[in-house]
């Protein structure tokens, strides 16, 4: 029988990519998003790849009543939860909308799950609960920090999830700790999709690409890396998002599965920079500025224990990570246009 996965948040660029992959493999998917942070538009493209059509509602995941009722109209195998704010400026300015969105979101999220009797989540956690790495490679047990709001919503999340299955040990729950997401799908119909000014490094330098913006500031260049420029551990979206079906068929039993979603490999802002030069034939404009406040010189993940768990790993590189990412905004210089 097709298993139901509700998805929170999926019409957002990770989401998108993942209900992708969920129709491809056969699931049904209903998705709960109000689209704060993307468009419909996400979906209905989604729907001309794969001639499947994700059910969306409209909403806010602090809308009990409305969850109750999403709930109540069919049988979900388990939730997929990326809806939540992102962006880390914006959670040192706005850090209530953080806690409120976030954590409270989540809270009313996990109450209509229990009431419905549904009890298996996989939940957008982040590298950013490794604060200033203890050391390198990350592995799921070195020592967790928050170092702005957002940061801090992921730990208060991740340990209210650890709570609630340590009271009621039928819940299963997967935490997946995404490194540096970037990519789009090779089709070029779907990707990143930032409004306004992008704080992130790749959206930026394709903005760059295009003309749309001038040129690239890069945060610092001494930093104790090779080439003094950030090193971070870019993993292409496509591969994330498959890592959550891998989790959905790999972590069956109640529990509390804690997974990097990494590559194991770093690269510098600079190496960024070239490879995607590259991809687009162009010279990428840059000057170095200061650092940034909150960066850290070098963040990258073990990807041991998703491999040893899960058997995946991710399969696409550097290059596929800007061809793909330069193949969307070349087709949508505007993103969805939304
Ligand atoms: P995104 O902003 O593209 O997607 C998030 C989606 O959630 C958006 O469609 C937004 O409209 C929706 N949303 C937000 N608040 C909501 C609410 N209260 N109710 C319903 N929908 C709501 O972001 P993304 O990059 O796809 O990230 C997805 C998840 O992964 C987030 O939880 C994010 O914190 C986490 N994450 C992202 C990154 C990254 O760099 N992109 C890294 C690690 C973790
Ligand atoms: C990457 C590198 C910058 C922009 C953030 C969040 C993290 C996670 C992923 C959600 C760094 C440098 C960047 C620019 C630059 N999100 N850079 N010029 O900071 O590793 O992680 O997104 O969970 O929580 O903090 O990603 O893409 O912003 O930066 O030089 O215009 O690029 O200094 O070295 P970051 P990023």
């Amino acid at each position: 029988m097709k298993k139901n996965i509700l998805v929170t948040g999926g019409a957002g660029y990770i989401g998108s990519h993942t209900v992708l992959e969920l129709l491809e493999e056969g699931y049904g998917v209903t998705v709960v998003d109000n689209l704060s942070n993307s468009s419909e538009e996400s979906l209905r493209r989604v729907e001309k790849l794969t001639g499947k059509r994700a059910r969306f509602v409209l909403g806010d995941i602090r809308d009990a009543k409305l969850l109750d009722e999403v709930f109540a109209s069919e049988k979900y195998y388990a939730v997929i939860h990326f809806a939540g704010l992102k962006a880390v400026g914006e959670s040192v300015r706005e850090p209530l909308q953080y806690y409120d969105n976030n954590v409270s979101g989540t809270l009313v999220l996990l109450g209509s799950m229990k009431k419905a009797g549904v009890k298996t989540m996989i939940f957008s956690s982040s590298a950013t609960v490794y604060g200033i790495p203890e050391k390198l490679p990350l592995t799921e047990d070195c020592r967790l920090s928050a170092i702005n709001p957002y940061g801090a919503t992921k730990l208060v999340i991740e340990g209210i999830l650890q709570d609630l299955q340590r009271a009621e040990p039928d819940w299963n729950m997967m935490l997946l700790r995404y490194f540096n997401p970037v990519g789009a799908h090779e089709s070029g119909e779907i990707g990143e999709d930032p409004k306004g000014i992008p704080n992130n490094l790749m959206p930026y330098i394709a903005q760059v690409a295009t003309g749309r913006l001038e040129k690239l500031r890069v945060f610092g260049n001494d930093y104790p890396t090779p080439d003094g420029t950030g090193v971070r551990d870019y993993i292409h979206v496509v591969d994330l998002a498959k890592g959550h079906v891998a989790a959905l068929k790999g972590y069956v039993e109640p529990g509390v599965h804690i997974t990097n979603l990494g590559t194991g490999k770093g690269y510098s802002v600079l190496e960024m920079v070239h490879a995607f030069e590259k991809a687009c034939g162009k010279p990428i404009p840059y000057e170095i500025t200061a650092r940034r406040a909150g960066d850290t010189a070098a963040c990258y993940a073990s990807a041991e224990k998703a491999k040893r768990e899960l058997g995946w790993q991710a399969e696409l590189g550097i290059d596929e990570m800007c061809s793909s990412t330069w193949n969307w905004q070349k087709k949508n210089p505007e993103g969805y246009g939304c």
